[in-house]
């Protein structure tokens, strides 16, 4: 087991360049499955979600081949086989099994996912999905079991804007009978990744990317290549590690408007952005003006920048209120930070943060990965050496953040724990 070590205070300069989407990724990957015919994935994200995935994808009998970020997914002797433990437990994605061998198979067994605690995270959408197409749902034993003689098109209001549940859904209904309509459909970027794919294999989507899908099955389903999005969340990282940071900055594979609310706060703090076709180059300024975020679904701000944005927030004049509104629970990031000397507190549900003030390296631990994010982005920002255990939930998501930041000219290297340092972190 490693940690991440940060002597802070080093400016960011060069250019970084983002790997491709893990919340794509994730739903890519599963989505393989419901081909008759080998599905070509590029620019993957080499990440350990990536790796549990395929490992997966093979565990039901797909043959897996990786080059580089390539992978080919031959879903020619897969089953459905059941998936009750073991490594569907290691992430949330794993939920994606359900969708898609259910349009498959008609039938799939899939342990309740694990992944990031946020606090409550239920799946009660998909559910009413798969059960609106025609399967029977049931939890026995922490795993879900579902089945459908057939799956017929219907039409699903989701009570919830979710990603999960829309692209869920989505990779069921592709192989249903039948016209789907999903309504108050989530529209993330990475939703739109999910159906280019299903419609490059054959399947009939129209409307992503608004808040009504509508879907008309197709009896089978054949292989294709695809290329992978950039990862915004990764991509709005880097901008707020460069604001806090930087000197001048260029993040290169970046689609801007994947990020257009992360943008105008960084304006609004007084950061230079400019944006190119595929680039961004962050500047930031002497000082920073505090702001209030509030997370949305896309295109609002999204959850997965607020821990590392409310690191940021510390080196701003005066006060900055961050609200999430998706999971008010992620906060497992403020005790960490305050350890740094972080002026911060949590006051009606929403994180207040003042400043600026100088943060100091401390040894803290990363409990989900964004907050491991945010921890990093704190340790380039402190004096002195920051510490950062609980590194496999960093690189869940991050591609090489170590040699990417590396790069950048941040002081940031890994290193094995001792014995002792494990046991402490698993009894904390
Ligand atoms: N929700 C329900 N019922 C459901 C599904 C969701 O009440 O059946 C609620 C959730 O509790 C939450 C909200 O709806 O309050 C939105 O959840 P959503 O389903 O959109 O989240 P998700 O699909 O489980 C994905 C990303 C998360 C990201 C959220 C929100 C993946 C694998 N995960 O999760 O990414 O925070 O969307 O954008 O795509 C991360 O990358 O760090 C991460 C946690």
């Amino acid at each position: 087991m490693q940690k991440i070590l940060i002597e802070g205070g080093h400016p960011l300069n060069g250019k970084v360049r983002i790997s491709g989407a893990k919340n794509s990724a994730v739903a890519l990957l599963p989505a393989a499955i419901l081909a008759d015919s080998a599905v070509t994935i590029e620019g993957l994200p080499n990440i350990s979600d990536v790796e549990t995935l395929s490992d997966l994808l093979e565990e039901i009998g797909g043959t897996v081949s990786r080059q580089d970020n390539n992978i080919t997914i031959d879903p020619a002797n897969m089953v459905a086989m059941p998936l009750p433990n073991g490594k569907v437990k290691k992430l949330r994605a794993s939920y994606y099994f359900m969708g898609a061998m259910l349009g498959k198979f008609g039938k799939a067994v899939i342990g309740l996912p694990g992944g990031c605690f946020l606090g409550p995270r239920p799946i009660d959408q998909h559910i009413k999905g798969f059960e609106a197409l025609g399967a029977t749902v049931t939890n026995e034993q922490g795993a879900i079991y579902l089945r459908a003689e057939e799956l017929r098109g219907a039409r699903i209001y989701l009570d919830v804007v979710s990603v999960g549940a829309t692209i869920n859904i989505m990779l069921a209904a592709v192989r249903a009978k039948g016209k789907t309509v999903i309504e108050n459909a989530a529209k993330e970027p990475e939703i739109i990744d999910v159906a280019t794919l299903l419609s490059n294999m054959g399947a009939k989507i129209k409307g992503v990317g608004t808040d009504v899908i509508r879907i008309e099955g197709v009896p089978s389903l054949e292989g294709c290549t695809h290329t992978i999005i950039p990862d915004r969340i990764e991509a709005g990282t880097y901008a707020i590690a460069a604001a806090a940071q930087g000197e001048e900055v260029i993040i290169d594979n970046v689609i801007p408007q994947h990020i257009e609310s992360l943008i105008a706060k960084l304006r609004e703090m007084g950061v230079t952005v400019e944006d190119g076709d595929e680039q961004l180059l962050i500047r930031p300024g002497k000082t920073f003006k505090s702001v209030d975020i509030k997370t949305l679904v896309y295109p609002g701000f999204p959850t997965d920048l607020q821990q590392p944005f409310t690191s940021l927030l510390t080196k701003a004049e005066q006060t900055g209120v961050v609200t999430d509104t998706i999971y008010s629970a992620r906060l497992k990031h403020i005790d960490e930070l305050r350890r740094m000397n972080a002026i911060i507190k949590v006051e009606g549900g929403s994180v207040i943060v003042s400043g600026p003030s100088q943060l100091e390296g401390a040894k803290v631990k990363a409990s989900d990965l964004r907050a491991g994010a945010a921890l990093i982005v704190a340790g380039l920002m402190a004096n002195g050496v920051t510490e950062i255990t609980g590194v496999d939930h960093i690189d869940r998501g991050y591609e090489q953040i170590t040699e990417k930041l590396s790069e950048l000219g941040a002081r940031i290297w890994r290193e094995e724990m001792t014995d002792e340092e494990i046991i402490q972190l698993q009894n904390s």
